[in-house]
């Protein structure tokens, strides 16, 4: 087979890459090891900044968004016994919108498959090879035949478990940007009211709580945990005791019902320079991780594949490669911003195995100026609903 972009992956950078090329008349081929199923039931993020909507919307993919969606104006922070809100819309004229990637991942699907896209899953035995050359080859098994698609570029989107990152050869990329926290979230799905119209991020003596939502009758929680935390050593009734025990103070109340899902996310931050050799190029979590709190991994994934596909409709345009050129240089800056807002978020709201009393007052001190200054508010609130996609 011979298509113009092969890609690895099929998760928001791979899909909505795919799906950008198209729109400009660019071929490609999507293979992932996942089956469908899995992809589309998998539950992950949840926050969409504007800049991801309006794309979204601007290339047909928002009618379920639009409709099942909810645009919020605001996050609250609670910390000190009260519960203080950060006005984002007003603050930035923007919003964000919780929508859960995996409906993003179905409305992608759904949308390349109308459009004909060709969409390989549960593929096995993928490799790559003639990465040097200007034709570079995937090769994999799908349905039990072995497949070989040759293309004009071949782009790593497969996550942070990726394998196309170790392409790369040592030496040529800097690998060794990555922090692990001493800490992981215990998040939960349960049929439940929403406990809050807004998201609740609380700071507390016990640890971070966030209260997030995903549609009227089913809340999505999280929790500051150990890292070698057992999920089936917490009782429904002890994970509503701690979520509640965390936000009590600032006067919320969690509304409680059966919980469906309970998972420990791990919490690291890693950025892979440049993100790019030869004909592959990188993007997503396949080149960096960021911790969950400020909600901007799929937003980042979204972000690189739309400077990408800008780049690739040049080369294509007119065998312009300067956009390809600085591909690595442009999104990371992005992506450095977004690390730093993740870690900002996470050190500030977090209790660390060290923390003093001292540190805890520390951390109090830094949220009063940041809801008290408009300046300190508005700084946080352009990161959290995020800069334009330019
Ligand atoms: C979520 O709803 O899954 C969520 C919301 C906000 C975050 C992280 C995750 O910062």
């Amino acid at each position: 087979m011979r298509t113009q972009v092969g890609i690895i992956g099929a998760g928001p950078a791979g899909l909505m890459l795919s799906h950008l090329l198209h729109q400009r008349g660019i071929d490609s081929v999507v293979i992932d090891l996942r089956t469908r199923a899995d992809i589309e039931e998998t539950i992950k993020a949840g926050v969409l900044e504007q800049g991801t909507v309006d794309l979204m919307r601007q290339t047909g993919l928002g009618d379920r968004m639009l409709r099942d969606g909810s645009v919020h104006h605001g996050i609250n922070l609670a910390f000190d016994s009260g519960l203080h809100r950060i006005d984002l819309h007003e603050l930035t004229g923007r919003a964000v919108t919780v929508y859960a990637q995996h409906e993003v991942l179905k409305d992608l699907i759904a949308r390349r498959l109308a459009d004909g896209g060709d969409l390989r899953f549960g593929i096995t035995d993928s490799t790559v090879a003639d990465l040097d050359t200007d034709r570079p080859k995937i090769r994999f098994i799908h349905d039990g035949s072995p497949q070989e698609v040759e293309c004009d570029f071949v782009i790593g989107c497969d996550g942070s478990k990726t394998y196309t990152r170790f392409l790369i050869p040592q030496g040529t990329i800097r690998t060794d940007y990555f922090k692990q926290y001493p800490f992981a979230w215990f998040g939960i799905l349960a049929e439940a009211p929403p406990s809050s119209d807004e998201l609740i991020y609380a700071h507390s003596d016990r640890g971070f709580a966030l209260i997030s939502t995903r549609s009227p009758t089913v809340q999505r929680l999280y929790f500051q945990c150990d890292p070698e935390s057992d999920p089936d050593d917490w009782s429904e009734d002890r994970i509503w005791e701690e979520l509640q025990a965390r936000v009590a103070d600032a006067g919320a109340t969690v509304q409680t019902g059966p919980i469906f899902q309970k998972a420990i996310l791990q919490f690291r931050s890693f950025v892979c320079e440049p993100m790019q050799y030869g004909r592959l190029f990188l993007a997503g979590d396949a080149a960096h991780t960021v911790p969950p709190t400020g909600a901007k991994g799929l937003n980042l994934a979204v972000a690189d594949v739309h400077v990408l596909d800008r780049a690739l409709g040049a080369f294509y345009n007119t065998k312009n490669t300067s956009l390809l050129e600085s591909y690595s240089m442009t999104v990371l800056k992005r992506v450095w911003r977004a690390q730093h807002f993740s870690w900002w978020m996470t050190s500030m709201l977090h209790r660390f195995s060290e923390d003093t009393d001292f540190d805890l007052r520390r951390q109090i001190a830094e949220l009063e100026m940041l809801v008290s200054s408009p300046s300190a508010s508005k700084l946080l609130a352009e990161n959290y609903v995020g800069l334009p996609l330019t």
